[in-house]
C-alpha cells in the first residue's frame, strides 16, 4: 500500500491519480471535498499531521509514502515521520525544493526545508528527496487579473526561472515510489528552459488569442500583495527568492525529469495550452453532428 499526502495540491493529486491504476493507494487529507476525482480504487483517510491518531490509522499497512507539507517553521514533517516509523513504513519520498541544495539560498522557508530534509535523512527510513524549481502552476495566481483586465503583475518580470510542470514532478515521484534505485537519492527537477514572467505572459497571450500586458511591481508592492495571504517570514522568503531569481540564480536546466520518467520535461507553452480555460479561454467545442 502506498500513502499519498498533499493530494488536494498540484503534485500530490497527480501522484494519486497516476498510482491508482497500478495498485493499492490511500490518500491522506484534511478535507475530502477538496480532492480531485481519483476513482473508486483509491482509499481516503481523513486527518491532519497534527492528529497522531489519524496519521497512525492512515499509515496502517503502508510500506511507501509520498510526503507533502507546507507549514514553514511548523512540525508537520516531524509528526509524519514519527508516525511513519512507528507504523513500519519502509520508504518516504518527500517533496522538498531546489533552493534547499543551493548554498546562497538562506531564507526562512529554505531553512525550514533543509531542517525537514535532515529529519527525513536521519529518521532511519529509506528516503528520496525531490527538489523542484518553481511550479508552472504558480502562474494560476494571475488568472483573476488576466480574466478581468488582461494584465499580469510580477516582481522582476524580465528575470527567468527554469520552472517545472507539477505533472513532471509527479511523474518522478511515481517513479521513485514504484521502481528500485531511488533510496538515498536527491532529484533536482526543472523544466526544459528558463522563462521570465514576460515570456510566460507572451505564451498565455498566444494560447488565449488576445493581447496581455506584463507590468513590473516594486518590492514594496509585491510584499504588500503577498502579505494578504502569507505570514511575514514567508513574505521575506518570497522576496529573497525573487531577488535570487533577478540575479540569474534560477536558470539552470537539469535533465533529471527526462532521465527518470523517459519523457521530455514539459515546456511552459505546453502547460499554458493545457490550462488555458483557467485563464478564461472557452472550453474546447463539442464537434458532434451539426444542428438542423
Ligand atoms: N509552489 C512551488 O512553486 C514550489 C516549488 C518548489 C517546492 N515546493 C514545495 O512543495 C510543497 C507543496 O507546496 P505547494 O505550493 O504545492 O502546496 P499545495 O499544493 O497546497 O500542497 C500542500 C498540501 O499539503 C496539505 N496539508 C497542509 N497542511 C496539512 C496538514 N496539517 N495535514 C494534512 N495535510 C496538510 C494540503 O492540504 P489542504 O488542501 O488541506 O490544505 C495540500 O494538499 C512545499 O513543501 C513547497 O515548499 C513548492
Amino acid at each position: 500500500m502506498i500513502l499519498v499526502t498533499g493530494a488536494t495540491g498540484a503534485v500530490g493529486g497527480e501522484v494519486a491519480r497516476t498510482l491508482v491504476s497500478a495498485g493499492p493507494v490511500r490518500v491522506f487529507c484534511r478535507d475530502p471535498a477538496r480532492l480531485p476525482e481519483l476513482g473508486p480504487g483509491c482509499e481516503v483517510a481523513v486527518g491532519s499531521y497534527q492528529d497522531r491518531g489519524s496519521l497512525l490509522r492512515a499509515l496502517a499497512g503502508v510500506d511507501r509514502a509520498f510526503l507533502v507539507t507546507r507549514d514553514p517553521g511548523g512540525d508537520s514533517d516531524a509528526c509524519f515521520l514519527r508516525a511513519a516509523a512507528a507504523a513500519g513504513v519502509r520508504h518516504v519520498v518527500k517533496l522538498s525544493a531546489c533552493a534547499a541544495g543551493e548554498d546562497d539560498a538562506d531564507d526562512p522557508v529554505t531553512r525550514w526545508q533543509r531542517d525537514c530534509e535532515d529529519l527525513l535523512r536521519s529518521c532511519g527510513l529509506e528516503w528520496t528527496l525531490l527538489r523542484p524549481r518553481a511550479f508552472m502552476s504558480n502562474t494560476l495566481a494571475w488568472a483573476g487579473s488576466i480574466r478581468a483586465e488582461g494584465v499580469v503583475q510580477a516582481l522582476h518580470p524580465e528575470a527567468p526561472v527554469a520552472c517545472v510542470d507539477p505533472r513532471d514532478v509527479a511523474g518522478v515521484a511515481v517513479a521513485a515510489l514504484t521502481s528500485p534505485g531511488h533510496a538515498g537519492r536527491i532529484h533536482t527537477l526543472t523544466g526544459p528552459e528558463a522563462i521570465s514572467a514576460v515570456g510566460q505572459t507572451r505564451e498565455l497571450s498566444r494560447v488565449l488569442g488576445r493581447p496581455l500586458v506584463c507590468r513590473g511591481l516594486t518590492a514594496e508592492q509585491a510584499a504588500a500583495h503577498w502579505s494578504r495571504r502569507h505570514p511575514p517570514h514567508v513574505v521575506e522568503a518570497l522576496l529573497r527568492g525573487a531577488e535570487r531569481q533577478s540575479r540569474g540564480r534560477k536558470t539552470a536546466v537539469d535533465p533529471s525529469v527526462a532521465r527518470l520518467t523517459g519523457r521530455a520535461a514539459r515546456s511552459y507553452a505546453r502547460w499554458a495550452a493545457d490550462h488555458r480555460e483557467a485563464f478564461g479561454a472557452a472550453p474546447a467545442r463539442f464537434s458532434g453532428p451539426a444542428r438542423v
